[in-house]
């Protein structure tokens, strides 16, 4: 045996300034969410949604770690984004590093393919990640600190074709849930032609900027764009006037656009240009666009500020993080948004939850006495290793609830074993829907069930 390692009271953190209830039960943060056992379905739906699409666009799963050093979100995302400035879960570590959470998964991808050398493989390297993110933002329906992104990128190309292929698999993603959305896309130009549409920004609001909110007024000086991205009703109207980025392109921008826009037009994908959308991170180039819910009524209370998803084309991350350019592009989209979006579609009788639950429990074991308990034990694993999908409830002794039990969870037949059976060596097979019963031999119990599973499918 091991010795415990002692946990010293001097290595223990201090309590915190709304510490100190000693006897308050503690409780699940603020932003953070338990995924119960009755959500789960939700999840499972969407990962393997995730999956096939994955594997039918030849995209690789990566996982990156969930703490990165601060400084990665610093250079990528931005030191004046709101993410940086206001939502990281940063600190400094034990050893006196500085980390965070990670607030996106983008730029711990592209660590990645630079750590490991991923431009030596045939390019373009496709990859896909399914994790939860943290940002201290603001709760609110479909806003948390925790959530989960699902994000496909793809490194190493710079061709418009694939910023289209990317909007064309945000859209069938969505399309496979029944959710009815809008592209929004545009394009936020690159570090030669940005600079000048940013001073053209400056020259117009500046004149106007006692009617520009106090964080706004902010980014007047620090990082112009995000105003185009201003909710406030005052910044509202400013933007109306304000130049459009397509005006300042260059050559390279327009013509990389205008090819994006073309293969959504080939491939008949409904999209709004929106010469507002300049996205919270400041690594993108080129090609910026977001996926929105089609609002009819805000059932799920969802405000006008919650995308489904968001992306584009970041050629310059892996500069900003010191190395060369590496162009790339990709998209991630929020998990719990979407499921509260499923969610409504079930609800419209448009999404049925059911008909995706193909791996319910085909058999039920139900037991009666103690002998029959162990018997039933074995006749369980035999079940699952012939994969067989069966469920129990072992525990209960009653045969009335355990028959409650395997109609409740949808089971097509129950094995039914008593003392009688035992001693004949024999098993009762129910049909649920008929509630039709048969005595069959205990040895051919599995033969049995996979015939009548066979049949039915
Ligand atoms: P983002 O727009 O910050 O982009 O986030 C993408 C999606 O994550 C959003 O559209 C939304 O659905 C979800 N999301 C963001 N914040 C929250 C939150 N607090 N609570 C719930 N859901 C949220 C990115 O993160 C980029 N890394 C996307 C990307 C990938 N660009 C290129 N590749």
């Amino acid at each position: 045996m091991g010795r415990r390692p002692k946990i010293q009271k001097e290595t223990l953190p201090p309590p915190s300034k709304k510490g100190g209830t000693r006897n308050k039960m503690p409780q699940l943060l603020r932003g953070f969410k338990d995924i119960l056992p009755s959500e789960q379905t939700y999840w499972q739906m969407m990962m393997s949604k995730a999956l096939k699409l994955a594997q039918d666009y030849g995209f690789q799963k990566i996982d990156t770690p969930l703490l990165e050093e601060t400084s990665l979100f610093l250079r990528s995302v931005g030191k004046e984004t709101d993410i940086v400035q206001k939502e990281m879960y940063a600190f400094t570590d034990k050893g006196g590093d500085d980390i965070c959470l990670r607030p996106e998964g983008t730029a711990s991808v592209i660590r990645a393919y630079l750590e490991h050398g991923m431009i030596a493989w045939p390019q373009p390297v496709k990859l896909f990640y399914w994790g939860p993110m943290f940002r201290y933002s603001r709760p609110q329906s479909g806003r948390y600190r925790q959530f989960y992104q699902l994000g496909f990128e793809i490194l190493g190309e710079s061709e418009p074709v694939l910023d289209s292929q990317l909007v064309l698999l945000a859209y069938n993603f969505f399309k496979g849930l029944e959710i009815e959305i809008e592209i929004q896309i545009n394009s936020v130009g690159c570090p030669l032609c940005r600079p000048a549409y940013q001073r053209s920004l400056i020259n117009y609001f500046k004149p106007k900027k006692r009617l520009l909110c106090p964080t706004c007024l902010e980014r007047l000086s620090k990082n112009p764009l995000r105003i185009l991205d201003c909710s406030e009703a005052s910044c509202e109207e400013l933007k109306d006037g304000a130049p459009q980025i397509i005006d300042w392109l260059c050559e390279e921008c327009k013509n990389h656009f205008i090819k994006v826009l073309e293969f959504l037009d080939e491939l008949e994908l409904p999209y709004d240009l929106n010469p507002l959308l300049v996205r919270g991170l400041d690594y993108y180039t080129k090609t910026a666009f977001e996926i929105w819910p089609i609002f009819k009524e805000d059932q799920a209370g969802l405000t006008s500020q919650s995308a489904l998803a968001g992306g584009g084309r970041y050629d310059g991350l892996a500069q900003l993080l010191g190395q060369k350019t590496i162009p790339a592009s990709g998209f991630s989209i929020g998990i719990e948004r979407t499921i509260l979006k499923v969610k409504e579609k079930e609800k419209e009788g448009k999404f049925d939850m059911d008909a995706w639950e193909e791996r319910r429990p085909d058999v039920f074991i139900a037991q009666l006495g103690e002998a029959a308990k162990r018997k039933a034990l074995n006749l369980f694993e035999s079940f699952r290793e012939h994969n067989i999908l069966t469920s129990e409830c072992f525990s209960k002794n009653s045969l009335k609830s355990q028959l409650e039990q395997a109609s409740k969870i949808g089971a097509k037949y129950t094995f039914i074993l008593g003392q009688k059976e035992i001693l004949d060596g024999t098993i009762l097979l129910r049909e649920m829907e008929g509630g039709v019963q048969e005595i069959i031999d205990y040895e051919k119990a599995i033969s049995e069930i996979k015939k009548r599973l066979e049949m039915n499918h």
